[in-house]
């Protein structure tokens, strides 16, 4: 990124600079500044989940919590977006401050807490904005639902979003929404995604459109969860996985400014736990299951290597902040190479 438009991101509160950078993108984009980034070459696109991605990077969910940015972002040369995560209802999310940055280890922690607009406002918005992106949807449980609510939460913005994403991403691996980890495992995991699923096929059935399901998952497992949970992803006949969130460990960040904030971790230090249980799980659910993978990918080398690990798609969020948006042609430079794992 140009050095100065950096700084001057970089000197105010990152909230704000996030929320400028990408209306920025959007003038860009409706001036046609930027629509040329876009153009991809015919082997670059990839079938996955019965969808044709016209490249194989993507924008993680918490970039446009709202689908406010769909065109801003596909104008950048992202292959999918995804949007979210979206509650059923709309709700502020934590306190601010709750977003900062980690210069010296090229790391963010936030604890935003899932501020959205609500499902209301994101289908309004999806609908306004055809993308030649591929557009998921990530969804949430809204905080103040109990965790005795959650199933319904996720059933509820599963069926409203339907007609609307080209595939739904259901976020259990937020550190910011008390509770939500513990859906990951045991019954609280079985009976969401028996749910899950007896809808999805009820929906494609009614409305002849089966909208792919994709599991978002932390980083922080033990093995013998992680194996656990992989199994029984496979065994639900999920679409996807994604790997990962962001991170509870702040072992990386304790002795940088900002480094005993509260919240997820993000950036260069998760790259190494990250793709380690993205290599892991490509290990346990075989060669077939499509899986994204996200966290910590700062070069277009980073890419290639969750791709050399097992990812079919990867994410990028943080990388975003300190490379700026040329991350994303050097991401697709690179993703476009066959790759070793076994497809
Ligand atoms: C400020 C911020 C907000 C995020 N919000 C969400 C979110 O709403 N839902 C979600 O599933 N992940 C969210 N994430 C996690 C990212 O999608 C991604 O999994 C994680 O940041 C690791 O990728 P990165 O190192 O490229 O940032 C957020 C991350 C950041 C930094």
């Amino acid at each position: 990124m140009d050095k100065l438009v950096r700084r001057l991101l970089f000197s105010v509160d990152p909230e704000r600079a996030h929320d400028w950078a990408l209306r920025c993108l959007d003038t860009a984009a409706w001036l046609g500044w930027s629509n040329g980034l876009a153009a991809g070459t015919p082997d670059e696109a990839v079938e996955l989940m019965g969808l044709r991605f016209p490249n194989r990077v993507g924008s993680a969910a918490g970039i446009d919590k709202n689908a406010d940015h769909i065109r801003g972002l596909t104008a950048l040369g992202f292959g999918f977006i995804e949007v979210g995560t979206v509650t059923p209802r709309a709700q502020a999310g934590n306190e601010r401050p709750r977003l900062f940055r980690v210069p010296d280890r090229r790391a963010v922690i936030n604890r935003l807490g899932f501020n959205n607009a609500g499902m209301d406002y994101a289908l309004d918005r999806l609908a306004a904005t055809p993308s030649d992106a591929v557009v998921g949807v990530n969804i949430g449980k809204n905080r103040d639902t109990p965790m005795t609510g959650a199933v319904n939460d996720y059933v509820q913005a599963f069926e409203r979003v339907h007609g609307y994403a080209d595939y739904v991403a259901v976020n259990l691996s937020s550190p910011n929404t008390p509770g939500l980890r513990a859906l990951q495992a045991g019954d609280a995991l079985h009976e969401l995604l028996g749910e899950l699923k007896a809808r999805q096929r009820r929906l494609a059935n009614e409305q002849a459109r089966y909208v792919p399901l994709v599991v978002k998952i932390a980083p922080d497992m033990a093995d013998d969860e992680l194996v656990t949970l992989a199994r029984a992803l496979v065994a639900a006949e999920v679409d996807g996985v994604t790997a990962t969130n962001t991170t509870t460990d702040h072992a990386s960040v304790a002795d940088a400014r900002h480094g005993d904030e509260t919240g997820g971790v993000s950036g260069a230090p998760l790259m190494a736990p990250s793709t380690a249980v993205l290599a892991r799980l490509r290990a346990i659910v075989g060669p077939q299951l499509p899986i994204i993978g996200v966290g910590g990918v700062l070069t277009g080398e980073d890419a290639e290597a969750k791709r050399c690990a097992g990812a079919d798609l990867v994410q990028v969020y943080t990388g975003l902040v300190y490379r700026g948006p040329r991350l994303v042609r050097e991401m697709r430079g690179s993703m476009a190479q066959p790759s070793t794992h076994p497809e």
